[in-house]
């Protein structure tokens, strides 16, 4: 990918300005027509690159390792930055290769072609249109202190996004705009034994995608930042805004034990506290109030069947409204 990803690189540093196929062949030190057949096997893969005649632009920004550093001011969080042209998931490649990552390090994927979701679900990341982060994490976190993480990415993730979005949390793990996900969290661990090797969070966001381009059983369910007209999205200057975050509220977490900062944007940006939704296990369906999120990152809510207040931990958990996702 070395090649194609130079010319990702240069159009995206250049975006919105249109350039030409000599001005790209000269920057790369590469021929016109090395340049034409890397660029049409781009087109064929589904990257959005327009060309008319000589010229050649994005449709939109793309992720690119030297636009994210430009941007990035973070300490350790991102860095080092991997880019992958296509994946099966980048959460598995961070989880097999975890002894030679060091701790702070992403990899970014343009493409992912077995994508994992929360539940055992899939997740679908069409080429250049969204972003698959993980991030690898090496620090010694007590093991029930680890759920935490996953309300302290999706924090990170409504700051980022606000110079886009007012996007909401639906707990666990989704970001929410105009009642549709747009993102996800994953947070997965391995141990040898009883002792914690890493933890890799995994980041899902649908930037471009297009609505014809998710599942059908999503459909209505699932949007993109781009199909609800929330701006145009440059990923790189998205990835380095959630890392600063994430960063901030990590070092706080680390530190001195500090979830009130990452907790209280999640009980603000919540779409469930306040409102009645049915919890869902393997074996029932429950309908509940949901009050807050407690201290340990749990869901608190009363049970309208046993009139009790309970703290829901497992996200083995489904919630849905009556007839609506959130
Ligand atoms: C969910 O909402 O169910 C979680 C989605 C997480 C998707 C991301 S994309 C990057 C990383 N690699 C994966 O295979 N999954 C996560």
């Amino acid at each position: 990918m070395t090649f194609k990803q130079d010319i990702i690189d240069a159009l995206t540093l250049a975006y919105p300005q249109i350039l030409t196929f000599e001005n790209l062949a000269s920057e790369l030190m590469a021929s016109q027509e090395r340049v034409v057949q890397s660029v049409t096997e781009l087109q064929e893969q589904n990257y959005p690159i327009s060309t008319q005649g000589k010229d050649i632009h994005l449709a939109y920004p793309l992720l690119s390792v030297p636009a994210i550093l430009k941007q990035l001011e973070t300490d350790f969080i991102g860095k080092p930055v991997q880019l992958h042209a296509r994946m099966d998931s980048t959460n598995s490649y961070a989880k097999e290769n975890l002894t030679d990552l060091i701790n702070g390090e992403i990899i970014l994927a343009h493409e992912q072609t077995a994508g994992k979701g929360r539940l055992g679900r899939n997740w679908t990341s069409p080429a250049g249109a969204s972003i698959s982060l993980s991030l690898v994490l090496k620090s010694d976190i007590p093991f029930e202190r680890i759920p935490l993480l996953t309300q302290l990415t999706a924090a990170s993730l409504v700051k980022a996004l606000d110079a886009w979005a007012d996007v909401q949390i639906k707990w666990p793990n989704d970001i929410i705009l105009n009642n549709k996900k747009i993102a996800g969290v994953l947070v997965e661990t391995e141990f040898s034994g009883r002792s914690l090797n890493g933890i890799v969070i995994g980041i899902g966001i649908n930037t471009n995608v297009d609505q014809m381009d998710i599942p059908e059983d999503l459909q209505s369910k699932a949007t993109s930042i781009r199909e609800e007209k929330a701006g145009e999205t440059d990923p790189n200057k998205l990835v380095a805004r959630f890392l600063k975050h994430f960063e901030n509220f990590y070092v706080a977490f680390l530190g001195s034990q500090h979830t009130e900062p990452f907790l209280s944007i999640c009980r603000e940006q919540s779409v469930l506290i306040g409102k009645d939704y049915w919890i869902i296990d393997k074996e029932q369906k429950r309908k509940a109030s949901i009050r807050t999120i407690d201290p340990t990152g749990g869901l608190v809510v009363t049970y309208h069947d046993t009139n009790k207040t309970e703290v829901i931990t497992s996200s083995d958990l489904s919630i849905r409204g009556e007839h609506t996702y959130v």
